[in-house]
């Protein structure tokens, strides 16, 4: 089953270089063949996203329609869909006449590298590794907590925040086979250096504190009136940051647990301090004093 699967998903990739190359695609582009998403694999893909009617679905390269539509269908999210074929396009609208969404949701005929994907809060893909590694840099600039979906194929070493295999008895007109879905959250930038000031222990303590970053994995340190300390268990999922480190106050370690949400040059949120003789929640803000390049 594994070894039919991946015989099956090498034809999809391999498929796309015997396609030719539809009449809008640009020649440094490979083209990626239609194959329908199967439905089960759809809805999984939209539970994963957690998408609502407060969101906005892009499906770059949406064949018939079906991830917008059921989209709209199950959930009231609004959205659109683009395919460089007319026929799909055709197809699509169909769909969504059909399922009476069209106040939802449009499909254009355009290239995806060519769209505006800056109202996305969602966006859905089944495309080839080599169009996700293309798009990943234009992906990596939507605001943070954007959701990526991807059917079958990854991002290479931006790992996923969420991945799941399931099967399909319906994937390739019938073959069968398994699916796997890939979801990432875009994450804020935050590497850089970074100043924020508590009152602790009576005293003011001012922090300064470097972050490295890659992707959605982010460590770094903390100068703590002056002396370093090294930041531990860091998570940061879309604009949400929390990260911890040791430093003394008033000659005692104390353990600091920063969380808060990363606004362009500013995070703001809480700072939990537990250590010593304390144990005190209070606002946090930090100030970008230097992003990094
Ligand atoms: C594998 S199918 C996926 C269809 C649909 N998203 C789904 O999951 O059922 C890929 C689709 O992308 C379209 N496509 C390929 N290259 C494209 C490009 N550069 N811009 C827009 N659409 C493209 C193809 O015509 C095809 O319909």
């Amino acid at each position: 089953m594994q070894l039919a699967m991946r015989m099956l998903k090498g034809m999809m990739a391999g498929a796309a270089l015997l396609v030719c190359m539809p009449a809008h695609a640009a020649s440094d582009q490979p083209s990626v063949p239609y194959v329908p998403t199967p439905q089960a694999v759809v809805e999984r893909m939209l539970t994963m996203a957690k998408v609502t009617a407060a969101d906005y679905l892009i499906d770059l390269g949406s064949g018939d329609g079906r991830i917008v539509v059921t989209a709209a269908r199950k959930y009231g999210t609004r959205g659109f869909g683009v395919d460089l074929n007319p026929v799909r396009i055709d197809e699509a609208n169909e769909n969504a006449r059909k399922n009476r969404v069209t106040d939802k949701v449009a499909f254009y005929q355009r290239n995806l590298f060519d769209t505006d994907l800056s109202q996305a809060t969602v966006i859905t893909m089944y495309l080839l590794p080599r169009v996700n590694l293309q798009l990943r840099p234009k992906l990596l600039d939507l605001k943070p907590g954007t959701r990526l979906v991807s059917h079958d194929f990854d991002m290479d070493d931006w790992k996923a925040d969420e991945h799941v295999r399931m099967g399909a008895n319906d994937k390739f007109s019938g073959a069968g086979g398994d699916s796997d879905i890939y979801l990432w959250i875009v994450p804020a930038k935050v590497a850089g250096s970074w100043r924020s000031q508590l009152t602790a222990g009576g005293k003011p303590q001012a922090y300064e504190i470097q972050l490295e970053q890659k992707f959605q994995s982010v460590g770094g340190n903390v100068r703590v009136n002056g002396r370093p300390t090294q930041i531990q268990g860091a998570k940061l999922r879309g604009a949400e940051l929390s990260f911890s480190f040791i430093a003394e106050v008033n000659g005692a370690p104390v353990k600091h647990e920063f969380s808060g949400r990363v606004d362009g040059g500013r995070i703001s949120g809480e700072a939990a301090l537990s250590g010593g003789r304390l144990a005190s929640r209070m606002e946090w803000i930090a100030e970008r004093t230097e992003a990094a390049r």
